[in-house]
Order: C-alpha cells, then sequence, then structure tokens
C-alpha cells in the first residue's frame, strides 16, 4: 500500500494524505541553519548544533506523536483548522506534501479555502522562510483570521528539558512592529537571539505559551484561535513563544500571500545591545528585508534548486528502471548530503542531544557525498582528524560547534582509526588532491601538538599493529563497527553502558570485523606510501597485510563462513559451534571485499553461507540465530529482543557490503537481487509494513525472527545511506575512482542490455553508455573514448571543462 508517489520530474515524493503510517519528514537547510519538518508540519530547527542551539522546542516520545512545529491556524468564520492537518485535526477537502530537496511544501483545503506553505532554509541564510497562499475557491467573501506558531527552546536542547527550576524564569522576548524576538540568556552571556517575523501588518500577537494555548489545552485547540483573537501576551519567564495575528478578507477567487521568517542572529559582543535592555536589531532587520516579496522568495527557491542540480549532476544514470533512476540521481544522494549535514545527530529518532558526530561513521559518510561537496570533504577529513589521538586511536565522537571529542565516550573503538584511511582514499581517489596528506593536523585537538595527516593515517594502520591479540587478530577493545559487540565490558548493572562501564580494551579479545578492514584499507595505505615514495613503509605495510590474511584464513574461517570474533575467554563468537550468533553479517562482507580467499574458495563459500542463513525476503539479517536471552560477556548485542537492531535485524548498513562482495565475484544479478530487498523505492508498494518514508533508507528493518519483520525504524541517518550509494554506483554500475582516472568496471545483471551515466569527474564531463550484447556480468571488451579505442579500462583525465563521449562494451 502507498501513501504517496515518487514526482521525479520535481524531484519530490507526494503524500496524498496526512495519515502515513509514521511521520515522514524532510531536512531543511544546506550549511548552518537546520530544520527537521514532518508531513504534517512536526519538528524543529536549529543552528549548527541541535543540541546547543535549538530554537525550536520539540518534545520526543511525546504523545501524540509529533506535535509541536510551525503551525499556521485560520480561523475562517469560527471554522478552527490547520493546513498541515495536525495538529487540529480537521477533516480536509485537500492534502497533499511535497518533500523537495531541502525544501517541503503542504497544502491543505477546508471551507473553500486553500492555503499552501512553502518551507524552506534560502541559500546563505540563518533561518527558515514560510511562503503561505491562500486562496478563496468559494463564492463569498471571506473574513479570516491567521494564527502562527512557534514555541521557543530555550537553545540548550537538553537542558530545556531538564531545568525547569531555573528554567521557568529566565525567558525574555521583545516585540517590534511585527516581529517578536527570542532573547533568553542574552542578557548574560550569550550572543545570540532568535526573530519570528511576517511581512504584514498584525492585529495582535502573543509570546507567552499558556496565554496562546490556555493552560489545560494542547496545539490542538489554541485558546487564541478558537476565541479568535490574540492577547497580545508578553512572556516574561514560562514558556515563550512566538505567534502572529492576522486579519485578511479575501473577496471570491482571490488570493493572498505572506511570508514568515524564523530566523537567528549573532552580534559581536559589543555590539549585542541597541540601548540598555533593548538588543540590537539591525541583522535581524538586514535578514527581514531579503524577504519581503514573492519574487524574492521564488529566486531564493530557484537557487536551492540549481544549488541541488548543481550537486546532483555529478552522477545521473538512465537505465530505464525508473526506481533505479530515482535513487541513484535524487534520493539516495540527498540522504547523503544529509547524512553529511548531520552525522547522527538529529532525526525523528536520534534526539539532537545525543549523539554527535561519529568518527567511524563520518569517514563512511563521506563515501556518499565526497563527489557532491569535494572542498568541504577535505575539511571534514581533517576535523575528523584532529580528535585522533598520538596513539593512533581516535575519540569515538565529536562535537560539531566545538569539534572537540566527546570525553564521555572517549575511545577504544578499536576499528574507527583505520575509517580514516577509508575516508581520504576516496576523497584523493575522488579530486587527486594529495596534498591533503601534508595538512598539519593536531592531536586531540590540540594546536601545539601537530602532524601530516599522512602521519595520522600511517599511526591508524600502526594502531592495529600494536593491539593485536593472541591469534595474532586485532583486538576489538570496547567495541568494532558493531557497537553492541562489547567482549571486554560484563555489565550486570541496569542503565549502565554497555560501551563504556567496562574496560577499554582487554588482552583477548579480538576482532575478524577488524582484520578484514585492515586487510581492505592495506592497498590504499600501501598506495599513499608509494606515492610518497616512502618505498620501505610501503614494503612493511604489505607484508602487514599479508600476514593479516593469512591469520584471517587460519584463525578466522570456520569451515563455511568468517569467525565474528574471540571473547575475552579466548571462545569464538560467530562459529558454527555456538549455540547462538553463529553466523554474523559483517565479516563475511568486509573479508570478502578485502579479497580474503577469492582465490581459494573461502570468500564464495562464505558468501554462499550468507545466502543460506542470513537471508530473508527484506534482507540479510546481522546474524543468526538471534541470541535469546542476555550475555554479558558478548553484551549490548545481547540485550536486544531477537530480530531487532544489532540482534539479528536487518541491519542496512551492512547489505551492501555484502553486495558489493558479490561483484567481487562476478554475481552482479545477486549483487542488484540484494540491492533491492532494503532500497526504499522498491519498498513503496509495502508502505504499510515498512512503516517509514519509502524516499530514504532507514538504518534498520526488523529481522525474521523480530515480531515486526519487515518493519523499518532509524530512517535518515546511518551509513546505509553512502554505502548503498558506493555498491550501486561504483561495485554494480561500475565507475570507479581511482587515483588517477575514473575506472569502468561494472558487475550487473546478465539481462541488462544497456545504461548511460553522466559522470563530472576532476574538471571533465564523462558521457558514458555501456552495452552488454552478449548479456553477461562482468568483464570490458572494449572502450571508446571520443572517437578513439583505448586500451584497458581506465578513462583519461582530461581536466579541461568539456564533455567527453565514452562508450563502453561489455563481454
Ligand atoms: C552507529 C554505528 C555503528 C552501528 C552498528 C550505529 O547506530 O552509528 O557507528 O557502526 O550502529 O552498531
Amino acid at each position: 500500500m502507498k501513501f504517496g508517489y515518487f514526482d521525479d520530474q520535481n524531484r519530490e515524493y507526494v503524500m496524498t494524505t496526512p495519515r502515513t503510517p509514521y511521520p515522514w519528514i524532510n531536512y531543511l537547510g544546506s550549511e548552518e541553519f537546520f530544520g527537521l519538518i514532518s508531513n504534517t508540519a512536526g519538528g524543529y530547527s536549529f543552528y549548527q548544533d541541535a543540541r546547543l542551539r535549538r530554537l525550536t522546542r520539540y518534545r520526543y516520545n511525546n504523545v501524540p506523536l509529533d506535535d509541536g512545529g510551525r503551525y499556521l491556524y485560520i480561523n475562517d468564520g469560527g471554522d478552527c483548522w490547520t493546513p498541515s492537518y495536525k495538529p487540529m485535526k480537521k477533516e480536509l477537502s485537500f492534502y497533499e506534501c511535497r518533500h523537495g530537496l531541502g525544501y517541503s511544501k503542504i497544502q491543505g483545503a477546508r471551507g473553500g479555502l486553500k492555503v499552501e506553505q512553502l518551507f524552506f532554509t534560502p541559500l546563505f541564510f540563518t533561518g527558515e522562510v514560510t511562503q503561505v497562499r491562500l486562496k478563496n475557491e468559494t463564492d463569498r467573501a471571506k473574513t479570516i483570521s491567521l494564527f502562527s506558531l512557534v514555541e521557543f527552546c530555550l537553545w540548550d536542547a537538553q537542558d530545556d528539558m531538564t531545568n525547569f527550576q531555573r528554567n521557568l524564569s529566565v525567558g525574555e522576548v521583545e516585540v517590534e512592529d511585527s516581529t517578536i524576538y527570542h532573547k533568553t540568556e542574552y542578557r548574560e552571556r550569550r550572543d545570540h537571539y532568535a526573530f519570528f517575523s511576517v511581512n504584514s501588518d498584525v492585529v495582535g500577537f502573543d509570546t507567552d505559551r499558556e496565554s496562546f494555548l490556555g493552560l489545560s489545552n494542547g496545539f490542538d485547540s489554541p485558546e487564541v484561535v478558537l476565541e479568535g483573537s490574540a492577547k497580545n501576551s508578553v512572556a516574561s519567564g514560562w514558556s515563550p513563544v512566538g505567534s502572529h495575528h492576522i486579519q485578511v478578507q479575501l473577496a471570491p477567487g482571490e488570493e493572498a500571500s505572506y511570508i514568515f521568517i524564523l530566523g537567528y542572529v549573532e552580534n559581536a559582543r559589543d555590539q549585542k545591545w541597541e540601548r540598555p535592555g533593548v538588543i540590537n536589531k539591525a541583522r535581524a532587520h538586514e535578514m527581514i528585508a531579503k524577504f519581503r516579496t514573492d519574487d524574492q522568495v521564488h529566486a531564493a527557491l530557484e537557487d536551492l534548486k540549481s544549488h541541488w542540480n548543481s550537486l546532483l549532476c555529478k552522477f545521473q544514470l538512465t537505465s530505464g528502471d525508473e526506481k533505479l533512476d530515482r535513487m541513484v540521481n535524487i534520493w539516495n544522494p540527498y540522504q547523503c548530503m544529509v547524512t553529511f549535514n548531520m552525522s547522527r545527530s538529529a532525526s525523528y529518532f536520534e534526539s539532537g542531544i545525543g549523539r554527535g558526530m561519529g568518527f567511524r561513521d563520518s569517514n563512511q559518510d563521506l563515501l556518499g557525498f565526497v563527489h557532491q561537496v569535494p572542498a568541504r570533504a577535505r575539511q571534514r577529513i581533517l576535523d575528523i582528524a584532529a580528535t585522533q589521538f598520538e596513539d593512533g586511536s581516535a575519540y569515538h565522537q565529536y562535537q560539531p560547534l566545538t569539534k572537540k571529542g566527546n570525553d564521555a565516550i572517549g575511545s577504544g573503538f578499536n576499528d574507527d582509526p583505520l575509517w580514516l584511511i577509508v575516508g581520504t582514499a576516496a576523497y584523493i581517489k575522488e579530486t587527486g588532491d594529495f596534498s591533503i596528506l601534508d595538512e598539519a593536523v593536531p592531536f586531540d585537538s590540540d594546536p601545539s601538538n601537530t602532524a601530516s595527516l599522512f602521519e595520522h593515517l600511517k599511526r591508524s594502520f600502526y594502531h592495529v599493529i600494536n593491539n593485536m591479540g593472541p591469534h595474532g587478530l586485532p583486538l576489538i577493545g570496547r567495541a568494532d563497527w558493531n557497537d553492541c559487540l562489547n567482549l571486554n565490558c560484563f555489565s550486570e548493572e541496569p542503565g549502565e553502558s554497555f560501551q563504556t562501564s567496562g574496560p577499554s580494551e582487554g588482552p583477548v579479545a579480538e576482532s575478524i570485523f577488524i582484520a578484514g578492514l585492515f586487510v581492505y584499507v592495506a592497498p590504499d595505505f600501501i598506495e599513499l606510501c608509494r606515492r610518497g615514495n616512502l618505498v620501505e613503509e610501503a614494503r612493511q605495510a604489505q607484508m602487514h597485510m599479508e600476514t593479516m590474511t593469512q591469520t584471517v584464513l587460519e584463525h578466522g574461517y570456520d569451515g563455511e563462513w568468517f569467525l565474528r570474533a574471540y571473547d575475552a575467554a579466548g571462545e569464538k563468537v560467530g562459529s558454527k559451534e555456538c549455540g547462538e550468533g553463529k553466523i554474523f553479517i559483517e565479516p563475511q562482507g568486509l573479508c570478502v571485499m578485502a579479497g580474503i580467499g577469492v582465490e581459494t574458495g573461502e570468500a564464495e563459500q562464505a558468501l554462499n553461507s550468507v545466502a543460506q542463513h542470513l537471508e530473508t525476503e527484506h534482507g540479510i539479517v546481522l546474524l543468526a540465530p538471534p541470541y535469546s536471552t542476555y550475555y554479558p560477556e558478548l553484551g549490548e548485542i545481547s540485550s536486544y529482543p531477537p530480530g531487532y537492531k544489532e540482534n539479528g535485524g536487518i541491519f542496512c548498513h551492512n547489505n551492501p557490503w555484502v553486495m558489493i562482495a558479490e561483484t567481487i565475484l562476478g554475481r552482479g544479478e545477486r549483487a542488484f537481487e540484494l540491492y533491492k530487498k532494503i532500497c526504499p523505492a522498491y519498498r513503496e508498494d509495502i508502505s504499510e509494513l515498512h512503516r517509514l518514508e519509502p524516499y530514504v533508507y532507514a538504518q534498520m528493518i526488523g529481522g525474521r525472527d523480530a515480531v515486526n519483520f519487515g518493519q523499518a525504524k532509524n530512517s535518515w541517518l546511518t551509513g546505509t545511506a553512502a554505502w548503498n550509494y558506493v555498491a550501486m554506483s561504483q561495485a554494480i554500475l561500475g565507475i570507479k575512482p581511482s587515483y588517477d582516472g575514473l575506472v569502468i568496471d561494472p558487475c550487473i545483471p546478465p539481462r541488462w542490455e544497456a545504461y548511460s551515466i553522466v559522470r563530472q569527474f576532476r574538471g571533465a564531463t564523462y558521457q558514458i553508455h555501456i552495452t552488454n550484447p552478449n548479456g553477461v556480468s562482468q568483464g570490458v571488451a572494449k572502450v571508446v573514448v571520443d572517437g578513439e579505442e583505448i586500451a584497458g579500462n581506465k578513462l583519461p583525465l582530461f581536466l579541461d571543462g568539456q564533455a567527453h563521449q565514452v562508450e563502453v562494451v561489455l563481454g
């Protein structure tokens, strides 16, 4: 069952009912100011950091779900309703929500009045613009009262939810003309305020929540709206809000439009005040002046659209499969950019106060956006690397505003360092910019203690070598990629952190996953050494790679698949000898991606075992059989009910590792089959089961042992976005950036006859047409560039700003 449809022409998903199985959201903002918005106008906005600079309040875990947002109330001759359906939930004669790239448009109609709200954050603007258009579709005149509403958060979202003894006394506002200024704590250390304005006269306003709603009322029945007139309340403490009351007369067929701005302003410390107690509003006035007219709004929206065009045109596919094309061309790269902006901080499953930027997460996310924003990817790499410690270990997370490592979690996740090599290699392959390796980068954010980025990568590589266990496999530390496999922490205390309560290291517990990742990244590290003329360094690294490969085959292979780990007692994890958790997905994907056992058959056997033991109709589960009870020696993984999250859920992040692994064995049909199982556009028809947005990936789909098998959770902020993008664009479609050029190496279902890709790469546009006359999966028979056949399958670098025709024949 569907709740809308894809409008590929406009790059929008269109919801035709507000009753989606869960709030289906979108993101506003591209650089500093961001908002989350649901299809019923719920959500919130923040500047840079969802925890420390939250502009509007949002209550996670609230009932009803997703109450609180940017609301527009209508009082049409006593009939009160909201065009976004929520919060008043009055029946609408028409409803439509279009989530586009960086904007959302919600339309609702009732009683002959049609209302359209367009929400977006213009480029380079620290605020959110809402354009409201009204149309009287009846043949009689209407007198309507409009009431806007946002509820201000007192900036620090964590404190805002907990510190009531203080917070209920500190709220302050100012009102000037049609603008409401929220200035809580500006009197003391803050140098920022928010404002909420409208480009028309108002007949009244409210800034005190209880005055607006009434003490016992929710957002669904505000007293002021029901009574039809504002109270001009001025908040002093309690809960400041912003609400305008606008009166409008509409003749039959007449239209009207309004522009609201929710903005964020920072002032220099010596310019905070206009006069004692009155804030300096100059910058707010400038921002308001930018969007006085519909033409200004229209122009800014067009700019936003061309911005997205310039990002997406880097890779455009024409395959003849509309689901595939819309994922590759629109929604998957869009989600990758959202993970670039948000990492794992703010979604409808991430509260914006929990996790900041993850070290491993951000490096993996980079794989999905590096071709869209290479310069920003470069900065991201340097920021991440600056949180690394001298011994090569790394903070697991850092805060986006301060860019400092998060002490509460610290380090000890022993896969983290290696992902820095993955991210950096991807950046250099995309851009050819080796100079990044020479950048001086701090350790532990200390500018007086720096080393080159290359040196950081070396410390990453050797952090594994310097931390080996009894089998010569890497020590796992607090956890590896699987945050919930905690082999050194034996927690028996409820509520204790599974990761950070125990020791960060143990002498014994080892990870085959990290071993696979090590072998996977080694060729890149070796290549970077060679290109830096570090011949001996490269030789050493090569030796470590070969040894690790042998060790995995010797101690990390279980006969039919790769083992997962050795626990603190030296017992096998993910082995046929185990009662539960006999086989895990991660080492099968990663070890084969690393090439381990490809020549000798273990790789093929391992992937066949995945198909036999882990694959379901909704994707590949993380492990089988799931743990039925809690095992302190395994940690959080066994804390989940069977079938959810890491305990046998379909963890969409590592499904693409198996897709990529399948292409390494040349099995394109299998790879594509696995791709379709978890890909949201292919799951649109089962939206009632999948439950989450059909246009973006979710982190997890309930596994076959879950009560809710096939139901997704944790949409948007997941490494799934980047890895599926890599699996499709590079492994399956076969457009692979390499250090010296674009390599064409597809692995497709044999029945695909042809497809085309336009790829912008290092200053040239490659118009690539691939044909498959002999129905093969893999193998490039012929490449013709601008009319001339070339040897091999690496396209030359042109760096000339021109378009070049590439004809590829498989065979
Ligand atoms: C985390 C990742 C982790 C994954 C598996 C996600 O929630 O953000 O860092 O690799 O879970 O445990």
